[in-house]
């Protein structure tokens, strides 16, 4: 008996040293180990991702391999390289780390379904007339949750809530009413889901502490249940998002349980990111003040010529453009949508830099592009990128300015909240309609402020880093009441 354990340890100490062997070959990007035996630099990219990955960066330049937690990854961080990344569909592959993850988080299996098929059906019901009717759906709902809210309160009342609690809650709420079949539980689901979320990333990185792991199970279970179709109910005859989809799932094949089970992952995918953006948009608005003057100034000329135009029934941001709107919500993607695009390597690969060197990846390891730090980030692209400039996406003329350079080369990525390639953001003109719809909502219907003038917005909770949009550690307090007239901004 001892001698097999004798023998057991003797092999796993074998294997561990020849992975922590590993030495750069000719061609091969700069390779860092980080000192702990097989998990290398796992803690500190957990930890946070963006601080770990420009460290190394300064360290080696815009591509390098580090070992984490037994895989090798190789980092990509020049934007004008992407391309031979996203492009690569023969020695780079998404569905292995995806199912992956899949599993992992949602407890989720779907082996007969093909990625493409989905894909085609996500992006058949985000555009053209299922577009048009989701925003004009999604219009409603937060209008009348955002009045629905105040019942109970006279006018000249203030209220007081976190700024983040009152966008994420809003939006969530108005986009479940718009894809999902139950009307009845709206608030409960939304509070099991941040419940969900919060666990989220550990769960991804199997981090999870003692304890956590069964809050997880139990939110999730939950959640299953919440948004399993009320066969009771006349609304599960309705031809929803969320009926349409599980038809979809069931013609690939899906069995019943995990049918269940991916209408959470579609949760997630369609409610987790439109509340935190909101939310950061609305915060640097807040504490901008010329950002917040130039954003309600247009908005009331658009308020103002569609009284004048006499077609109050027609949305103002559908009738007219709003290019300050739209550069206040693309800077601030550009600050705090923190994707990272990850393939595995399943055939050796020759990776040609747009600078002309090229690099070997080798097979079996992971190649990851976080396009928070370049180019969102990089200060040869965007200047003083760490501040706030509510103009940056401006031109002169009031037209989108989109031409951004490095090293004298025009950048066909220069900012990258929806990701890019094949997992590119399906639903992202219904995002951009749902927070535009909701700021203006917002800006006409409340007078909104900070409780404390002074307060600047809330760090970011570093853990969130690689996951989508940021969210903050912490809140930003505000108070708000309706106003009395439209027009009064
Ligand atoms: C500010 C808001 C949003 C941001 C920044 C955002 C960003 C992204 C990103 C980066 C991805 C790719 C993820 C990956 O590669 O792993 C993605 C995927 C996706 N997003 Fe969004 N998203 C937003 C809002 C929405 C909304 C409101 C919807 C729908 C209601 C939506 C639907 C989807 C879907 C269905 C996918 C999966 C596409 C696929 O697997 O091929 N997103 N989103």
């Amino acid at each position: 008996m001892l001698w097999t354990i004798f023998l057991l340890l003797n092999g796993l100490l074998i294997l561990v040293l020849l992975y922590s062997t590993r030495t750069r070959k000719k061609n091969e990007p700069p390779l860092d180990k980080g000192l702990i035996p097989w998990l290398g630099h796992a803690l500190a990219f957990g930890k946070d991702a963006a601080k770990f990955l420009a460290k190394m960066k300064e360290k080696h330049g815009d591509i390098f391999t580090v070992r984490v937690a037994g895989h090798y990854v190789t980092v990509l961080l020049d934007a004008n390289s992407f391309d031979a990344v996203l492009n690569d569909t023969v020695c780079l592959d998404f569905t292995r780390s995806r199912n992956q993850l899949l599993k992992r988080i949602f407890s989720l299996q779907l082996p007969s379904m093909k990625p493409a098929a989905e894909r085609k059906w996500m992006e058949t019901h985000f555009q053209g007339l299922h577009l048009f009717k989701l925003s004009s759906s999604m219009n409603t709902h937060l209008q009348n949750l955002l009045l629905s809210d105040q019942k109970g309160c006279s006018p000249s009342e203030w209220r007081q809530d976190g700024l983040f609690s009152l966008c994420y809650s809003l939006l969530f709420r108005a986009g479940y009413l718009t894809l999902f079949e139950r009307k009845d539980n709206t608030s409960t689901v939304y509070k099991e889901f941040r419940q969900f979320d919060s666990l989220l990333t550990k769960l991804a990185r199997c981090s999870l502490k003692r304890g956590e792991g069964k809050i997880a199970n139990l939110s999730r279970e939950r959640l299953w249940e919440l948004l399993s179709p009320d066969w009771e109910s006349r609304e599960s005859e309705s031809n929803s998002w969320q009926q349409s989809y599980r038809h979809f799932l069931q013609e690939e094949g899906v069995d019943a349980e995990m049918q269940k089970r991916a209408l959470l992952l579609q949760l997630w995918t369609t409610q987790c990111n439109a509340g935190p953006a909101a939310f950061w948009l609305l915060g640097f608005l807040l504490t901008h003040p010329e950002a917040m003057d130039a954003v309600k100034s247009e908005i009331s000329r658009l308020t103002l010529q569609d009284t004048s135009l006499q077609h109050p029934h027609i949305n103002p941001l559908e009738a007219h453009s709003t290019p300050v709107l739209d550069s206040v919500l693309s800077e601030t993607l550009r600050l705090t949508a923190a994707v990272m695009i990850s393939r595995e390597v399943v055939q050796d690969k020759i990776l040609r830099m747009a600078s002309g060197q090229d690099y070997h990846l080798r097979r079996g390891d992971k190649v990851c592009l976080f396009p928070f730090l370049s180019p969102q980030m990089d200060p040869q692209i965007h200047q003083e990128p760490q501040i706030f400039k509510y103009d940056r996406f401006l031109n002169d003329d009031m037209t989108v300015k989109d031409k951004f350079y490095k090293d004298g080369k025009r950048l066909k990525y220069h900012t990258m909240p929806w990701g890019a390639g094949r997992n590119m953001c399906v639903g992202r003109e219904f995002a951009v309609t749902a927070i535009k719809q909701f700021v203006f909502l917002l800006l006409t219907h409340l007078d909104l402020e900070m409780c404390d003038p002074e307060a600047k917005l809330p760090p970011v909770n570093p853990s969130r880093y690689s996951f989508g949009m940021l969210q903050p550690d912490g809140d930003l307090q505000v108070r708000y009441r309706l106003k009395r007239t439209q027009h009064e901004m």
